[in-house]
């Protein structure tokens, strides 16, 4: 697939959102339901935690993918995860924290969904900024390792999810066990990739 097709496909959830704005203000009707500002916090969550699991089930497309530059395409994915996170993080601060700074740091310390939260966009900056060719290279081996903690992110992010829910768990529990199968399958390759390669001296 080519990568303008691939970017287009990903921007899909930002242009939804655009398009609702966009009639809100010609038709003059409000689109977002009764909670304009949750809505929005909720859907862009939504869709960078969609986008998060498709990067991480990306990884082991690799070899039945292989036609479909899957690196490129991961790098995408990965970029979107952080381009809609930082939506929710930013619809989160102008909606629910009316811009205030103290508000967000009132929340950061006394909420534990909020520091599990920040923590993975911390993370989630981290792996953004070093996803330049060129910060690759000088980052050598340190790059790998850090880039593996994508499935820390995971995690926080779940935690996350379920600390918010307010009473129905099906989502968060739905997540946790994605994220356990993606993790057991990275594990077992990671196992079986460490056995090939330990040589084996018969007595
Ligand atoms: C600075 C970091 C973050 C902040 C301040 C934040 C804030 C919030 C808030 C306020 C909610 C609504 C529920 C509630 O009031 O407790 C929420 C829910 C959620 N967040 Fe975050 N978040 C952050 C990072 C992230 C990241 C990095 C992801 C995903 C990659 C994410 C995904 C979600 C999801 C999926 C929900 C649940 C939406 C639902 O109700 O289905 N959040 N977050």
């Amino acid at each position: 697939m080519p990568t303008f097709a691939f970017l287009s496909v990903c921007a899909v959830p930002f242009l939804w959102v655009f398009l609702r704005a966009i009639c809100t203000l010609i038709f003059d009707k409000n689109y977002f339901g009764a909670d304009p500002g949750m809505e929005l916090v909720t859907f862009f969550g939504q869709v960078a935690i969609v986008f998060l699991f498709m990067t991480l089930s990306f990884s082991h497309l690799g070899r039945p993918l292989k036609t479909l530059r899957v690196p490129r395409m991961r790098r995408i994915l990965g970029l979107s995860v952080f381009f809609y996170a930082t939506l929710h993080f930013a619809s989160y601060l102008i909606f629910l924290a009316g811009f205030e700074f103290e508000k967000y740091y009132y929340d950061l310390v006394t909420k534990n969904r909020i520091i599990l939260g920040s923590f993975a966009y911390f993370f989630l900056f981290l792996l953004a900024a070093t996803s330049i060719d060129s910060v690759a290279r000088n980052l050598g081996i340190a790059w790998v390792y850090l880039h593996r903690s994508v499935y820390l992110i995971a995690g926080l992010v779940v935690f996350h999810v379920f600390l918010s829910a307010k009473e129905n768990f099906s989502f968060s529990v739905f997540l946790f066990c994605g994220c356990l199968a993606l993790l057991g399958v990275r594990l077992s390759k990671a196992w079986r990739r460490s056995k090939l390669r330990t040589p084996i001296f018969k007595a």
